[in-house]
């Protein structure tokens, strides 16, 4: 039966590396190897010139009915000055949201043709295989109350709330440990419980559902500011890392570099089960919108490709389409095929759709 995929290309460089991503989605309905229906819709700034708000309701809704989600990249200068409530950032914080993703699957891995490309030492990188396991739909992102006030005294006051439960914390650790049992079965558990009560009761839970459930898995938990230092130290260290939303967010930027370039480094957000095995889901690279770079057919889109196939692996199971595709990508950088972002001497520096193109060939022989 068709699935439903709902793409929302957004901002930036988000709609050039969508355009490779359709063109392999293409390819493989044409192939018989999937059988994807596409819908697009607009997110982030480009939701807003057209509708006044990041994320429109019937594009909330369309997300909601899809069996899965892909996303660009939302925001640019463009935006900056809008007011907070319609700033491009909350279109994509809404469908987190409201689809209820609150497991952001980051992996960083190095690839042996690019471990180069990295800014740390060859052999401090080569081989490095990281899960990051970000909560998303908690903590400090969402906490009530925020806001920014004026005070008695005329002040000025912004306010943020860290705030955790029991249950937020559990479905995020459960996550963890299922993953790690693939890999190697090892996770760290970052927060920082020495000044946060929110992050004592996130140690303390997640060492009650090791010890209730998880035995197998060798738990440590670590401070985040150690656990950033760390990741440049040894980041070999590293199986799984789980930790809040905040922390995530810049973990996964400094663990995303360890591997050469952020636009390598895919993502997964993924909701609970919803009935008959049903989950919701998103995928985005990890990169943003890169304004910098935006509109000049310059941007890397193996980041968002490699998000599909994350798509094609956790959403549908496909996973000999997924090694396939990832397979292609390996294959691309063995041959020397390079975007600005990645390019080593000697290499052949191609464009967006370059790299879609031998993507594309690398998928031919393998077909
Ligand atoms: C990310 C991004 C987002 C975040 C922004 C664009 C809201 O940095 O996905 O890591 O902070 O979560
Ligand atoms: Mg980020």
């Amino acid at each position: 039966m068709s699935k439903k995929i709902l793409i929302l290309a957004g901002d930036g460089i988000g709609p050039e590396v969508m355009t490779e991503v359709k063109r392999i989605i293409s390819w493989m309905n044409a192939r018989g190897l999937t059988d994807f229906t596409v819908s697009e819709g607009l997110v982030g700034g480009s939701a807003y010139d057209v509708h006044g708000v990041p994320l429109a309701d019937e594009t909330m809704a369309e997300a909601m009915d899809a069996d899965a989600v892909l996303l660009g990249a939302v925001g640019g200068p463009k935006w900056d000055s809008l007011d907070f409530s319609v700033k491009p950032e909350r279109g994509l914080l809404r469908l987190r949201k409201e689809m209820e993703l609150f497991a952001n699957l980051r992996p960083a891995l190095v690839f042996d043709a690019l471990a180069e490309a990295s800014s740390l030492k060859l052999d401090i990188v080569k081989g490095l295989d990281i899960m990051i396991v970000r909560e998303l739909t908690g903590g400090v992102y969402f906490g009530q109350p925020r806001g920014i006030t004026t005070l008695e005294n005329g002040e000025r006051q912004g306010l943020n709330t860290q705030v955790y439960t029991t249950s937020e914390i559990v479905r995020i650790a459960e996550v963890a440990f299922d993953l790690a049992y693939k890999r190697g079965k090892k996770v760290h558990s970052v927060e920082k419980a020495n000044v946060m009560e929110s992050g004592l009761l996130w140690r303390e839970e997640v060492q009650k559902l090791r010890d209730a459930r998880y035995g197998d898995i060798a738990l440590e938990h670590m401070y985040a500011d150690n656990c950033a230092m760390q990741l440049v130290r040894n980041p070999k260290q590293f199986d799984v890392i789980v930790t809040d939303n905040l922390f995530g967010d810049l973990l996964s930027d400094c663990a995303a570099m360890l591997t050469g370039s952020l636009g390598m480094l895919p993502s997964a957000s993924i909701g609970a089960d919803i009935g008959g095995g049903k989950r919701r889901a998103m995928y985005e690279p990890v990169h943003g919108s890169a304004p910098d770079i935006a509109g000049q057919g310059k941007a890397n889109p193996l980041a968002c490709i490699l998000s599909y196939s994350m798509m094609l692996r956790y959403s549908f199971g496909m996973l000999d389409v997924a090694d396939m595709l990832d397979n292609a990508v390996q294959d691309v950088l063995n041959q020397g095929i390079r975007t600005g972002d990645i390019m080593q001497a000697g290499a052949t520096l191609v464009g967006t759709s370059g790299m879609g193109d031998a993507l594309l060939k690398a998928l031919e022989a393998r077909a």
